[in-house]
């Protein structure tokens, strides 16, 4: 990929407030073009700022969501979204809560499902019957994953049952108490529903993202980087602060 290319995929903004601003007005503006526009969302530290700045413009400026169709990108396999830690609970509180999506519009994975491969085809096919997803926001893992699409010799296209990285699982142990109790396994939107949404925005801040980001725009497509797939997404904008902005 040209440097100008890239120069056309990457924004940088002062600080984390101004890339939330930004990347919330994105997503405004997707729901004022389309009203019944499906969004692909994210859980993690990244986009909360974002939530809050649609729930602001929700409250302040009449952003309505009553038409809009959600799909999140994952969840722990064996937590139950009123577990604390689910990204279930994640959503319901920094987001469904606070905003007027009608909840037969908000699909979640279940990581309770009886059969959780059956889960996936049917979130899938609940994606396909909304005729896809018109805007996805992603957030990136330090080690390049995109939801619990983990770097591995091969990626599943399909929503399917993912196996969390070491790497990974070190990094929540402190959230969950230690790194034995992390999860070992998720639900993860496939790579194939990601990269058919019309629109991908990859929202990253902090200086821990600043390597990440310079590696998946790097040119060179690697599975063991699953978030550099994304440059040959024809929508793709990655929007980042200045500490997470490659050199
Ligand atoms: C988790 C989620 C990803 C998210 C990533 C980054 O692993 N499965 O969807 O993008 O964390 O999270 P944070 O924004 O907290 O850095």
């Amino acid at each position: 990929m040209m440097i100008d290319d890239n120069a056309q995929i990457l924004r940088i903004y002062k600080d984390y407030n101004g890339l939330c601003t930004a990347t919330a007005k994105e997503i405004a503006e997707q729901l004022q073009r389309k009203t019944d526009s499906v969004l692909g969302l994210p859980t993690g530290k990244t986009p909360m700022g974002v939530y809050q700045e649609l729930i602001r413009m929700h409250r302040e400026e009449d952003l309505d969501f009553s038409k809009a169709t959600t799909f999140n990108l994952d969840e722990y396999l064996g937590l139950s979204p009123q577990h604390a830690l689910s990204y279930g609970h994640f959503m319901e509180v920094h987001f469904f809560s606070q905003v007027n999506l009608q909840r037969k519009n908000i699909h979640l994975l279940n990581g309770m499902a009886d059969n959780p491969e059956v889960e996936c085809r049917e979130f899938d096919a609940a994606i396909e019957r909304a005729g896809g997803i018109d805007l996805m926001l992603l957030g990136i893992g330090r080690n390049g994953h995109i939801g619990f699409n983990e770097p591995q010799s091969s990626l599943t296209l399909a929503t399917h049952v993912a196996r969390l990285d070491d790497s990974t699982r070190d990094l929540y142990a402190g959230e969950f108490g230690s790194r034995e109790k992390v999860p070992e396994q998720a639900l993860a939107m496939g790579v194939l529903p990601i990269f058919k949404s019309r629109r991908i925005l990859l929202a990253a801040n902090g200086s821990a993202k600043k390597k990440v980001i310079g590696e998946m725009l790097s040119g060179k497509v690697d599975t063991l980087l699953p978030a550099s797939l994304l440059q040959l997404h024809g929508n793709l904008t990655v929007l980042v602060d200045a500490e997470a902005a490659p050199e």
